[in-house]
C-alpha cells in the first residue's frame, strides 16, 4: 500500500504498520489474560476491563507515531483527528466477556477507513485496510483493498458450500438493552436449517472466520464500526458478499450486519425476510410441553414394568 500520505513521517505501510501494533497489542492482552483481571460494567452486561483501556492507549499512541497524519476511532473513547482523510477504527479487545471469563476467544481489530474531503460525518468512506490478531492461537489475518486477504502471510477465501443446509454459520447478541432484541428467535430458526449457528463472542473473529472460509455466514444486529470495519474487508476481500439483512448496502452504523461466503447470502435473505414478516418459525415445543411428554413418557415405561 502507498507510502504515507502527503507530507507524512509515515514509516511503514498501512498493513504492516497496523500489524506490528496489534501483535504488540495482543502481547500485552495475553499477560493481562495470564495474571487475570478485574471485571467493571459499562452498562447491563456490557463488560471492561483494565486491558481494554490499557491497550487501547497503546495502540492510539502507537498509531500516533507510526500514522501521524491518521484519525482514530476507538471503543474505549479515543477520538483523534475524524476529520482527517483516514481513519482507523480501533477494537482494542473484541471478546471482552470471553477474556474476562477465561474463554480464550477474542482479540484485536483494526480497520482503516479513507475518507472524501466534504463527505458527511454518517456517509461511511472506504475500507482500504484491515488487521486482525488472536493473540491466543497467534493468527494474523490482513486484507488490502484490491489486494486479497491472508491469514499468517496466506492467502484466504470464503468457502464454497452453497446451501445454508450444509452450512456453519456464526451470530452474537447485544449485551445492551437484551430483552429489545429479537435474534434468538433468527438463532432458532437458522440453527433449524443449518449444520449450526455458533455463538464465539468476538464479531471481529467470527467477521476473519467467514473470510478464511471456516464459516459460511455470520450476522449480528448493532454491532459498531470499530467491531467491523476490519472484518468486512477481510471478507470482502476473500470474495464474500456483505450486505445489511435486506441484501442492500452495508454501512458501518447500520445496525446490520451480514455477510458470508455469497453463495448462501440470497437464502439468509429470504429467511430475514420471512422472519420479519412473521412467517415460517419452524415450531418446537416448548419447555411445559416438552415436560409432559417427558412425564408420559415416563409413565408409559413404568405402566410397562
Ligand atoms: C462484542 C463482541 C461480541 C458481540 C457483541 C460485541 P466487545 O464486542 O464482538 O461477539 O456479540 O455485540 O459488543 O464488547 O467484546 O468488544
Ligand atoms: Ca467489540
Ligand atoms: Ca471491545
Amino acid at each position: 500500500m502507498t507510502e504515507g500520505t502527503a507530507g507524512s513521517k509515515q514509516t511503514a505501510t498501512w498493513t504492516t504498520g497496523a500489524a506490528e501494533i496489534a501483535r504488540e497489542a495482543g502481547a500485552r492482552l495475553r499477560e493481562f489474560f495470564a495474571q487475570g483481571v478485574a471485571t467493571e460494567y459499562k452498562g447491563d452486561v456490557d463488560l471492561v476491563t483494565v486491558a481494554d483501556r490499557t491497550v487501547e492507549k497503546l495502540i492510539k499512541t502507537r498509531l500516533g507515531e507510526m500514522f501521524p497524519d491518521h484519525g482514530i476511532y476507538g471503543e474505549e473513547g479515543t477520538r483523534e483527528g475524524l476529520d482527517r482523510e483516514l481513519r482507523w477504527y480501533v477494537d482494542p479487545l473484541d471478546g471482552t466477556t470471553n477474556f474476562a471469563h477465561g474463554f480464550p476467544q477474542f482479540c484485536v481489530s483494526m480497520g482503516l477507513e479513507q475518507r472524501r474531503a466534504g463527505m458527511k460525518a454518517d456517509e461511511d468512506g472506504t475500507l482500504v485496510a484491515a488487521v486482525i490478531y488472536d493473540p491466543m492461537r497467534d493468527e494474523l489475518f490482513l486484507a488490502e483493498r484490491g489486494k486479497g486477504a491472508t491469514v499468517n502471510g496466506k492467502t484466504i477465501a470464503v468457502s464454497k458450500n452453497a446451501t445454508l443446509a450444509e452450512a456453519l454459520v456464526a451470530t452474537g447478541f447485544p449485551s445492551r438493552k437484551r430483552h429489545q432484541n429479537p435474534n434468538i428467535h433468527f438463532y432458532h430458526e437458522i440453527t433449524l436449517r443449518s449444520h449450526g449457528v455458533r455463538r464465539a463472542g468476538s464479531a471481529a473473529l467470527d467477521l476473519a472466520y467467514v473470510a478464511a472460509g471456516r464459516l459460511d455466514g455470520f450476522w449480528e444486529f448493532n454491532l459498531n464500526p470499530w467491531d467491523t470495519a476490519a472484518g468486512i474487508l477481510l471478507v470482502e476481500e476473500a470474495g464474500g458478499r456483505v450486505s445489511n439483512f435486506a441484501g442492500g448496502t452495508f454501512r458501518l452504523n447500520s445496525e446490520e450486519t451480514l455477510v458470508s461466503n455469497g453463495l448462501i447470502h440470497d437464502e439468509l435473505v429470504r429467511i430475514f425476510e420471512d422472519l420479519f414478516a412473521g412467517r415460517d418459525l419452524a415450531a418446537l415445543p416448548s419447555p411445559q410441553e416438552f415436560a409432559a411428554m417427558r412425564r408420559s413418557r415416563e409413565q408409559g415405561l413404568g405402566n410397562r414394568e
